[in-house]
């Protein structure tokens, strides 16, 4: 396992969120978490991140203990976060802002070598390289949040709710980014709203409902549970 989240319990100043969340990541997998609104989705990738501290609980990434590290060690063992409202420094330039995605990195080749994979993967990231990040569209500042991300040529990537008020393009573009960070062997794990979606990309799935893990299954055993089909994928069974 690469990742393993034991007995999670965080919130914030109104008491726990997360209310003993058991969770595990096996490495090059995608794992996809659903569940309504408030359930607690984004306060676990918060909290992977190290952005907020839990409050009882285990986790460990490849063997090491992530309670107590500050955001920027979690980042530094490989664990990147794109998150559900917009990132960028606006007033910065797209090419400013990808590279501040390598800042911790001291090796001025390798950052180089870095920007030039991300702009064969996003093109936007060239054609629009000197243009302020704040006059991009919605679902071009997400495909450069996306480059961002991938200049720490992370381990583990955290997604929440990519896809998120796209445009039918941008999203069919966000949905082949993670396709393309699959293969090579990304870890991911993904928070969708777009939960037949978020599914049917993922290998495994997790439905979290008040903080609690209620379901989880590999995106098949997701998909075709009827209560959770009836609850969260718009009422009706998947056939997958
Ligand atoms: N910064 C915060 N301060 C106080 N409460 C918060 C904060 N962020 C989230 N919460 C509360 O924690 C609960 C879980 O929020 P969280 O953002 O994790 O839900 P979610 O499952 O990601 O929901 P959504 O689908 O709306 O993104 C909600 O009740 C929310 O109001
Ligand atoms: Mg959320």
């Amino acid at each position: 396992m690469l990742l393993k989240i034991h007995n999670i319990y965080a919130g914030y100043d109104g008491g726990d969120v997360l209310k003993g969340i058991d969770l595990t990541v096996e490495k090059a997998t995608t794992t996809c978490i659903v569940g309504p609104n408030g359930a607690g989705k984004s306060t676990v990738l918060r909290v992977l991140s190290g952005l907020l501290k839990p409050r009882l609980g285990e986790i460990t990434f490849d063997g090491h203990s992530l309670i107590g590290l500050a955001p920027r060690q979690i980042l530094a063992l490989g664990i990147v976060q794109v998150p559900q409202n917009h990132s960028l420094f606006p007033s910065m330039t797209v090419r400013e802002n990808v590279r501040l995605g390598a800042y911790m990195l001291n090796d001025s080749a390798l950052v180089a070598r870095r920007l030039g994979e991300v702009e064969e993967m996003f093109p936007i990231v060239k054609t629009r390289a000197n243009d302020k990040a704040g006059n991009l569209s919605g679902g071009q500042q997400r495909l450069v949040e996306f480059a961002r991300c991938l200049m720490l040529d992370p381990r583990m990537i955290l997604l929440d709710e990519p896809s998120m008020g796209l445009d039918p393009r941008t999203f069919k573009q966000v949905i082949e980014t993670i396709k393309v960070m699959q293969s090579s062997g990304r870890t991911i794990v993904l928070v969708e709203q777009n939960a037949r979606t978020g599914l049917s990309l993922a290998d495994n799935g997790v439905v979290l409902e008040s903080g609690r893990v209620r379901l989880e299954g590999t995106h098949t055993e997701i998909l075709n549970n009827p209560e959770i089909g009836h609850l969260y994928l718009g009422g009706t069974l998947s056939k997958a």
